[in-house]
């Protein structure tokens, strides 16, 4: 069994998630597009960064992640890899992907790995998706499962609102949990749950649960990077602690830049050749 001060030094793996779990040592994830950003994350120390489908709305500017592509996520995947040495890095499988069959949502898997370099890929959805996971973690390749709000189905759900506030959904959210870590997942996202059951959930699996929106008492988070930097200041839920305003820091620069190009102060003898 690995110490607390080996875990932070050495690559991560699902198994040293696992581990992280059991030893109750919480699990910091984000997201990352690019190589210069995954580099950065990952010398600060986070453990997981996913590439997340997010991108449609942090980078493409787009409303949802519903028209993300296979060629888009495995573009981005591999820019982030090449920035990566100790953080685990997942890909998120985008929409239409991974549901057809399991035959496809396999080959989609295996390009994700193969081409982009990610180490695990990330899924959306229960019972529905677990035929896809078995048949992925069968060939070797880890899969993380995602509960609760799955922005995918935006259009079925109408609203990004906190899921699983009722009973019946609840139930059905936890029962889809256990069905995922039966089929091999080896961690789950909840995102934008009410705390108390994704602590339940957390409880109650031998993976880690990490929570976007799903409270304190579950084995890690992740948020987005752009939304915890003030990068992208378009909404901000109630879940997003902004630690920087780096918006702000760019909207000053960039001013300055522009007065100072108009202003013939930039460049100066010592910036040129
Ligand atoms: O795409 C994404 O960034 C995600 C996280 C919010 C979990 O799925």
């Amino acid at each position: 069994m690995s110490t607390h001060s080996d875990i932070r030094e050495k690559k991560v793996t699902t198994q040293r998630l696992r581990e992280m779990k059991a030893m109750g040592e919480k699990i910091a994830c984000l997201t990352a597009y690019d190589c210069t950003m995954a580099g950065l994350i990952d010398a600060a120390g986070v453990d997981v960064i996913l590439v997340g489908d997010s991108v449609a709305t942090v980078v493409q500017g787009l409303d949802t992640t519903v028209t993300v592509t296979l060629e888009h996520m495995l573009y981005h995947a591999g820019l982030v890899r090449r920035g990566v040495e100790r953080a685990l890095v997942v890909g998120d499988l985008p929409f239409m992907s991974y549901q057809v069959n399991a035959d496809e949502a396999l080959r989609n898997a295996g390009r994700m790995v193969k081409e982009a370099g990610v180490e695990a890929v990330k899924l959306e959805g229960g019972e529905v998706v677990c035929e896809a996971v078995r048949r992925m973690v069968r060939v070797g390749i880890p899969v993380m499962g995602h509960l609760g709000l799955t922005p995918q189905s935006i259009h079925s759900f109408g609203t990004y609102k906190v899921r699983a506030r009722e009973a019946e959904e609840a139930e059905a959210l936890k029962r889809d949990a256990l069905l995922l870590e039966e089929a091999g997942a080896f961690a789950i996202v909840l995102e934008k749950v009410p705390s108390e059951l994704a602590q339940e959930v957390a409880e109650s699996l031998q993976v880690p649960v990490i929570g976007i929106g799903a409270g304190p008492h579950v084995d890690g988070q992740i948020l987005v990077s752009h939304d915890m930097l003030g990068l992208y200041t378009r909404f901000h839920p109630r879940f997003v602690r902004r630690y920087a305003t780096i918006a702000d820091d760019m909207r000053e620069a960039f001013g300055r830049y522009a007065k100072d190009v108009r202003a013939e102060a930039f460049p100066t003898a010592d910036e040129s050749y």
